[in-house]
């Protein structure tokens, strides 16, 4: 594999809105990220995503993007951008932006010009076509926050849009060079300025399967998931491997794709060593137990089904390319809210997952809060929900049956919200995060799990992922952490998540994924202790005595 600037790196996720507000109107925003660049630095971060900062009106938080050149005015300004780039780069650290570019918004100029005149140059920007009121819509695809796909096109009564995700969020037409080229000018734009890369949003549903058609209806509301259209969509990698060869390549960027359901032929286009991406995220967590009927239906993921997903992908892309880790992003539960049963939640849990997902081979991304051990919370109401797609799956719920009750529990589960509640930096109003009104509700929890409380708390979950990140990159376990292969450890005990990593090195990582103590035998040679989640540790002879939820990560001398 041919070694790139990235490689062996950690990188972090940061939601603007919801990371640190400093003027007091509630939102987050780019003065708040230059503040706390120092905090990432002493964290042990080196990469930094954020989630979009561009114009937008907001109505998939900033994933519908108005215009790609400008900031929004509520994060700050150009100037303050070209700050954070040079104040990252003093700081020998990288940013990347989100790259949205499936759609836009329909307040892009493009789509007003497409409005006005759907015959014009504008008007092939976007999937536009003929229809009349009573007739089928060109095709019976569900957008991913629920209805059709379709909308009528705003001053036109005979014709109508395609969006696969919100009405606010019409889809491009990468079809067309014109839209290819306009995309390619602006990356390279951002690239020529500084930012080192991107992560790029809902890639692969850029290529449709033309013409227009149906797929089998899979719900009662009489429509297809996206999911069928797109497996059966052919042609991607000629759009992206274009975009690698205008953009990526020439700047030697780093980028990572949202990557869903991939066939496995596929993986090496994608981030092999011709790939068109530098990475890609690793999903095959959390779409365990994904129904096709809605959030609802989703089951609790179990401890083995964790192992299994880890190891299958980590099997994978060995010796093909560098995955990236995740336990929870902008559109997930709190990985440990989500992978730990309910009830059963420590700290020593949240710090054995976080060891788990970060000692994997790839690269580790940190969502804001994780290094915090923040929760998912509890809503009152649905009104106090945000979140579009959440508000979408409570509908889905209460359609298939459920009380309201039993409704909103799901949504308290899976909404996105609970990712993007406030920044928990302090046991002061709002949690520091700001000194006005937030714009999303904060945890409850903040008076006990925060930044502040956390910071000189030896046995604090911040201060386990200051280790994890500094194992990480010690002269030491570099090279085994990042290129080493994954070898699976007594695969077969319930409830045990244990794994070498070979490479210049050899670690053995073991976990007690459950709450109930048990003896485990450790391998000849293991003696040496790196990195152990609760003080005790009981290894005598070949034995070696776990607690619940232990993490303990062995070396040889
Ligand atoms: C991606 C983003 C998500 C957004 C969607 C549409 O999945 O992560 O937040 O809603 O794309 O842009
Ligand atoms: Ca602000």
């Amino acid at each position: 594999m041919e070694k790139k600037w990235w490689h062996g790196k950690t990188a972090y996720q940061i939601y603007p809105k919801s990371f640190l507000d400093t003027n007091g109107d509630g939102i987050g925003d780019l003065r708040g990220v230059i503040n706390k660049l120092d905090y990432l630095k002493d964290l042990g971060i080196d990469i930094i995503w954020l989630s979009p900062i561009y114009c937008s009106p907001f109505a998939d938080q900033g994933y519908d993007i108005s215009d790609y050149y400008n900031i929004d005015p509520a994060f700050g300004t150009m100037d303050d951008m070209d700050e954070l780039l040079a104040e990252a780069k003093k700081r020998d650290m990288h940013i990347l932006m989100d790259l949205v570019v499936n759609h836009c918004s329909d307040e892009h100029e493009w789509f007003k010009k497409a409005c006005e005149d759907p015959d014009g140059k504008y008007g092939k920007y976007f999937y536009i076509k003929d229809w009349k009121e009573g007739e089928p819509l060109p095709c019976n695809w569900r957008s991913y926050f629920g209805g059709p796909v379709w909308e009528k096109l705003p001053g036109h009564d005979d014709k109508v849009y395609l969006h696969v995700f919100h009405k606010k969020q019409p889809d491009l037409n990468w079809e067309n060079v014109e839209v290819r080229q306009d995309v390619y000018k602006m990356m390279n734009w951002w690239l020529d300025k500084g930012l080192s890369g991107f992560r790029i949003d809902a890639i692969i549903n850029i290529k449709k399967k033309l013409p227009f058609k149906n797929y089998p209806v899979d719900r009662n509301d009489g429509l297809s998931s996206i999911d069928n259209m797109l497996a059966d969509a052919e042609g991607l990698f000629d759009f992206l491997d274009e975009m690698a060869t205008e953009t990526f390549r020439k700047h030697d960027a780093f980028s990572v794709g949202e990557v869903f359901n991939e066939k496995p032929e596929d993986l090496p286009l994608f981030i092999g060593d011709n790939g068109v991406f530098s990475s890609m995220f690793d999903f095959a967590e959390t779409v365990i137990n994904k129904s096709p009927k809605g959030a609802y239906d989703q089951k609790p993921v179990t401890a083995e089904q964790y192992k299994e997903a880890v190891f299958n992908s980590q099997k994978k892309v060995h010796g093909v390319g560098i995955i990236s880790n995740v336990i929870e992003n902008h559109d997930e539960p709190r990985g440990v809210s989500h992978y730990i049963p309910e009830g059963e939640l420590t700290l020593a849990g949240k710090k054995m997952l976080g060891g788990l997902n970060f000692l994997l081979q790839g690269l580790p991304f940190i969502y804001q809060g994780q290094e915090l051990g923040m929760e998912n919370f509890c809503y009152n109401s649905i009104d106090e929900v945000d979140d579009i797609s959440a508000k979408d799956e409570y509908k889905v719920a209460l359609e298939a049956g459920l009380s309201p009750k039993d409704a909103l529990h799901v949504i308290d589960h899976f909404s996105r919200d609970n990712a993007r509640s406030p920044f928990q930096w302090s046991d002061k109003e709002n949690a520091g995060f700001t000194s006005g009104k937030p714009w999303l509700r904060v945890n409850p929890n903040y008076t006990e799990i925060n930044y502040e409380a956390q910071k000189d708390a030896a046995d604090s979950v911040f201060n386990f992922y200051k280790k994890l990140t500094a194992l990480r990159s010690s002269m030491e376990y570099n090279e085994t952490l990042t290129y080493g292969e994954t070898v699976p450890y007594l695969r077969e005990t319930n409830n045990l998540l244990a794994y070498y990593r070979k490479g210049e090195k050899e670690l053995l990582v073991l976990a007690n994924f459950q709450t109930g103590a048990r003896d485990i035998p450790v391998p000849e040679g293991f003696t040496k202790v790196i990195l152990n989640n609760i003080e005790d540790i009981k290894l005598s002879g070949n034995t070696l005595h776990m607690e619940g939820y232990q993490l303990i990560v062995l070396g040889k001398e």
